[in-house]
This record gives structure tokens, sequence and C-alpha cells, in this order.
């Protein structure tokens, strides 16, 4: 076992559960801002402009492929917090618990997240959003990566989609510069249900 295994927890399965369900998730979104805007907002300025782009384009992928309001409400929750695993306060957290970090952002935002008792759903989201999972391979973090819950679904690709095309300093992208070899069939559905694009 490495040093760097040693340090990341495992997603404990015998916890309470904290599955809330799509159906009884009340505004995650409102508090989601407000966390992602007290670790990203000063210290990682572009950033921050990338993630509010993201959230904004998350709830319009929402409205144009109709998710429910729950859904959407995750969907936007999740785009807020999907970046924080950047956050250098974050880090410091993660460093001072002993939880890492392991300096893969999807992994150390999902630790983090997890320990702050943030909803399971929300949690995967972050954990593997964009493709997490290819670089968690290369990296050989796929093992801690996978703790977290990966649901396929439209909320995903909500997420995914709006990240892709939000650009680092929060520029809006097409489809076709954000990501060259987009693979996702369910995101190229969305993408053409997106008429206001
Ligand atoms: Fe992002």
């Amino acid at each position: 076992m490495t040093e760097l295994s040693r340090t990341i927890p495992r997603h404990d399965m015998s916890r309470p559960t904290r599955e809330l369900g799509l159906e009884v998730i009340r505004s995650l979104s409102d508090p989601a801002r407000a966390a992602a805007e007290s670790l990203l907002a000063e210290s990682l300025r572009d950033r921050w402009s990338h993630v509010q782009r993201v959230a904004a384009t998350a709830g319009e992928l929402a409205d144009a492929v109709g998710l429910s309001q729950a859904e959407r409400d995750l969907a936007v929750a999740s785009a807020w917090l999907h970046d924080v695993g950047y956050a250098p306060a974050l880090l410091r957290s993660l460093d001072s618990r002993c939880l890492g970090p392991t300096g893969f952002h999807p992994l150390d935002g999902a630790v983090y997240l997890y320990a702050e008792g943030w909803p399971d759903d929300l949690v995967g989201l972050v954990a593997h959003h964009s493709l997490a999972d290819v670089e968690a391979l290369h990296r050989g973090l796929e093992p801690e990566l996978v703790q977290y819950p990966d649901r396929p679904g439209l909320v995903r690709d909500v997420l995914w989609v709006a990240d892709l095309t939000s650009g680092p300093r929060g520029q809006r992208l097409t489809i076709d510069n954000a990501w060259p070899t987009w693979c996702c069939a369910t995101a190229e559905t969305i993408w053409s249900a997106s008429a206001w694009w």
C-alpha cells in the first residue's frame, strides 16, 4: 500500500445513510453557491468565474431538457461545487484532518464534501465529473474514486456538458471547441435539445 493510499479515507459504507433521494432534496443550490463562493471567489478568481458560468449553463441546460425541480437543483448545486477541490482552503482543511489531499481535484472535492455531510448524490457527481474516472485511472486513484456513487443520467450529463462548455475564465464555449473528441451520446442529445445555444 502506498503512502498516498493510506492517507485517503475510504467511503464508509457502514455510516448512516445520507442517500437523500431526489424527491426529498431541497434547495441544495443556494448553500452550494455560498460554499463555493467562500472557497473560490477570493483565492481563485478565474476558477470562480468558470464555476459561475458552469452553474448558469447547468440551469439553462436543465430547463432545456426538462429536468424536474429536484433534479435541476441537484445539477446546479453540483455545478457550483464541482471544482472546489482546487481551493487552497479546502486542501489545507483536508491536510489538517489527515484526509489527503491527493492533488486530484474531483477526488479532493468529493472527500471534503463527504466529510462536510453533503448528500451522496451530489458528492458522487463531483467525484466523477467530466470523465474524472479516466484521469483517476492514470493517477492510480481509481480505487478511491469508485468509493463514491456514479449515476449516469441526465443530471450527470447536464453537469458534464456545462463544465466542458465553460472556459477557464468563464467564457462560453461551443461543444466543438470544448471537447473535440466528445463521445457521450447522451450529452450530444442534451446538446441537440438546447435550442438556445
Ligand atoms: Fe470545471
